[in-house]
């Protein structure tokens, strides 16, 4: 895809594979013999969570949510609006966050709180992306793909106004 807007590329296909089979691994041998459920945030990790869960080898289940965040285009404000909620309750549950990106860390964080709420017997994250130059909220991300500087990411499930996650590559944007 040509566009003036893709600019350096921040992680190629090549090393997306490669960190997504280990990520994989590491989840599958993390959670064997726990029941084990992935959720996704909608839209930007689905593209994530579908090659992690093809990289785990343990029964796996998934569910999705939408949440909103109040902001400016690129800044959350970590006022958070759920869209979509889970089909299922998670009590006693081992659920697994799978998120495109941690920013400032907002938006997980209340995710955390909302989920921790309903009594899962383990709640953790799987990130694929984190830029640890703008955390403003310290949360324990407990696997990690890759730390990006300071650079808004697309590609790979990452949008811009909803453009650009078919992109199978992260770059940065041209701003
Ligand atoms: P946070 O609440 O600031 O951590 O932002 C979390 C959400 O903002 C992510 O789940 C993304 O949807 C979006 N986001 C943050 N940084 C980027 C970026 O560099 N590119 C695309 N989306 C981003
Ligand atoms: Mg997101």
């Amino acid at each position: 895809m040509r566009d003036p807007k893709i600019g350096e590329i921040l992680v190629q296909p090549d090393d997306l594979k490669q960190r997504v089979r280990d990520l994989g691994q590491q989840v599958s041998d993390a959670y064997a013999d726990r029941d084990l459920l992935l959720v996704g945030v909608l839209k930007g990790a689905v593209f994530f969570l579908a090659d992690l869960m093809r990289a785990i080898d343990i029964p796996v289940e998934v569910d999705f949510m939408a949440v909103a965040s109040y902001g400016s285009a690129t800044d959350s404000s970590g006022v958070v609006r759920i869209l979509k909620d889970l089909d299922t309750p998670i009590e006693g549950r081992h659920v697994l966050i799978v998120e495109d990106i941690v920013d400032s860390g907002l938006t997980l964080q209340y995710l955390m709180r909302n989920l921790g709420a309903r009594n899962p017997a383990s709640l953790d994250v799987c990130a694929l992306l984190t830029k640890p130059d703008r955390r403003k909220v310290e949360l324990p991300i407990r696997f990690v793909g890759f730390e990006i500087p300071d650079r808004f990411a697309i590609g790979y499930g990452l949008d811009h106004a909803e453009r650009y996650r078919n992109l199978p590559y992260v770059a940065a944007l041209v701003e």
